[in-house]
């Protein structure tokens, strides 16, 4: 029975939470960056850090609070400690090996990736390992065959943009703002099924690999056409983009999803990242799982974007086989290959 508190600060969400190997989560509080970064169009590095450092302790005060635990009661600390933004990964870092040291008890650093992949097993049902995860972030795209906590193997990823950045860039060419991804999803609801069909990149490749930076190109080419004597394009122009936009993303990463399952043989798919909670993947995934016989999970949508749950929850985990160091000093991994970082010893 361990109480485990997570820290999650890889990028523009700070995340805390509090979790319990019995009881569940108990408390967990967030704070997103995205109206400050904004303004600028993408994540500046340096203010994502200072505002980490603003709210960290808050939140955790916040969050202890909501769990009617004590700070004493903690067993244990879990802390995003890559990949990410490291000025952003050493703020959490730093936190969470101080309050560990203070409170002398384990600190646990996890990998980012770890904590989306294993996000979906917190809601119910939840499925068991084995089974495929295709993470979908702003920063990552990738199929993986999931075999235990520890035990992940790449079957595919993008050669270059990831499906969210794909989301992000043709929203921003949208003037949709950042990150763009759901607002271009909401807007795609009111657009025209059929008027614009944009290519699915690599779809039939026969391998498990993605392209997206084409699919922004013929987005942009596609705005071009209908920005007549530098006029913006017109509402339901811009919508039938979004909608064409989306359909391109969501059949290529469906598509490539169902794809790995009938490789490893395996009948059951995790979905993970803030592309998770896109309706229209969910919707084609679901039907996808009905046709094929194949069951589909999704961590609930607000652990689908950057939070502290899946990080507190993926030390809770770690923590079953692994003791946790005792040594303070820390570093961070801005990037770091999730294969490598190998089973809790
Ligand atoms: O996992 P996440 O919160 O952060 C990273 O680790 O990158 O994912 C953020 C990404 C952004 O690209 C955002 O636009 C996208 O997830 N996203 C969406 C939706 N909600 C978030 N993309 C499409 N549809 C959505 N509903
Ligand atoms: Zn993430």
């Amino acid at each position: 029975m361990k109480l485990i508190l997570g820290i999650e600060t890889s990028c523009d969400e700070t995340g805390i939470a509090l979790y319990h190997t019995e009881r569940g989560l108990l408390a967990h509080a967030l704070h997103s960056q995205v109206a400050m970064h904004n303004e600028y169009g993408g994540v500046v590095p340096e203010l994502a850090s200072r505002d980490h450092i603003r709210r960290v302790l808050p939140l955790i005060h916040e969050a202890v609070r909501e769990s009617s635990c004590t700070l004493k009661g903690v067993d244990a600390v879990a802390y995003t400690q890559g990949p990410g933004l490291s000025g952003a990964l050493l703020v959490g870092a730093g936190i969470g090996c101080s309050l560990a040291y203070a409170l002398g008890i384990p600190a646990i650093g996890i990998h980012h990736l770890e904590g989306h992949l294993l996000s979906p097993l917190l809601a119910d049902p939840a499925p068991e390992f084995p089974f495929v995860a295709l993470l979908v972030s702003g920063g990552h795209t990738q199929l993986m065959r999931v075999d235990g906590v520890g035990r992940y193997t790449l079957l595919g990823e993008t050669l270059d943009d990831a499906a969210g950045e794909a989301f992000d860039k043709s929203a921003k060419l949208l003037g949709l703002g950042y990150p763009g991804g759901a607002a271009l999803s909401a807007l795609a609801q009111q657009g025209t099924p059929g008027r614009f069909r944009l290519p699915r990149p690599m779809l039939h490749s026969g391998d498990l690999e993605f392209s997206f930076s084409g699919l922004k190109t013929a987005v942009l080419t596609l705005a071009q056409q209908h920005e007549r004597n530098g006029q913006p394009m017109d509402e339901q122009t811009r919508a039938d983009i979004a909608h064409a936009t989306q359909e391109a993303i969501v059949e290529v990463l469906a598509g490539k999803a169902t794809a790995a399952l009938r490789q490893t043989g395996l009948k059951q798919l995790v979905v993970a990242g803030g592309v998770g909670a896109n309706r229209r993947l969910r919707a084609q995934l679901d039907r996808a799982a009905s046709r094929l016989q194949f069951r589909v999970f999704y961590p609930d949508l607000e652990f689908c974007t950057d939070n502290g749950a899946m990080i507190a929850f993926a030390g809770a985990l770690r923590l079953k086989h692994q003791a946790g160091s005792r040594q303070y000093s820390f570093d961070v991994k801005p990037r770091w290959d999730l294969q490598k970082i190998g089973l809790p010893a």
